[in-house]
């Protein structure tokens, strides 16, 4: 199942056919697809270059960390996220280590780089679905995670896979097109909500 993005203007493939799946295949990507990832994440730009990203990813293989992870989930989402071969979490580090000062770009900079991941994943025909919902204080425990980070976003990996293999209200959620609001909602000229004139 294909659900690309709907563009007014033209926008590169892997943009394009990105989307976030809940139903995963059986296939287990290789450590060296992981590596790619990792690296894409790596790369991005970052405050003072900061690079305040750190990855707690398991693949299913490795099952004591895999249900760790798992077991960070909200209930929610462990009703899909189980078929997922590979979780992670991204935990950022709170402050800049130039100066110790706090880092107010530390969650947009985790941002850039889980949309570099993203987007090299959907270049190896891997999809990635981020999560809000899990257990912070859990992650933490778990995973002895220093006072100076903090737990950010989970994530499931994965090749997609049968949406009917979801429960039913999960299954039509994923047959459904995608929805964005309207370029003219959201790209100003001086007079704020004003579109753009070039949008009119
Ligand atoms: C920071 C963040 C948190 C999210 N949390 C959840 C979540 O807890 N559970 C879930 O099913 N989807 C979650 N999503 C996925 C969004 O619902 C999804 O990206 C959005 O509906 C747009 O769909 P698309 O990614 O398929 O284009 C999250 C996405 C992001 C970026």
């Amino acid at each position: 199942m294909e659900k690309p993005a709907k563009t007014d203007f033209p926008v590169v493939e892997l943009v394009r056919d990105r989307w976030s799946p809940r139903a995963f295949s059986d296939y287990l990507p290789s450590f060296e697809e992981l590596g790619s990832l990792m690296e894409a994440a790596r790369w991005a730009a970052s405050c003072y270059n900061g690079q305040p990203w750190r990855f707690i990813l398991a693949r299913k293989d490795q099952e004591e960390l895999y249900k760790a992870i798992f077991g960070c989930l909200v209930d929610k989402n462990q009703e899909w996220a189980y078929q997922a071969p590979v979780l992670g979490i991204l935990v950022v580090a709170k402050t800049f280590e130039h100066n110790g000062k706090p880092n107010p770009w530390r969650d947009f900079d985790c941002g850039l780089a889980m949309g570099q991941l993203a987007l090299q994943a959907e270049s190896l025909d891997l999809k990635v679905h981020m999560m809000a919902g899990f257990h912070k204080d859990k992650a933490k425990e778990t995973f002895n995670i220093p006072e100076e980070f903090e737990p950010l976003v989970a994530f499931a990996i994965g090749k997609k896979g049968d949406p009917d293999t979801l429960p039913e209200e999960l299954a039509e959620r994923e047959k459904a097109p995608r929805e964005r609001k309207n370029l003219k909602e959201l790209v100003f000229g001086k007079e704020w909500g004003k579109p753009a004139e070039w949008l009119e």
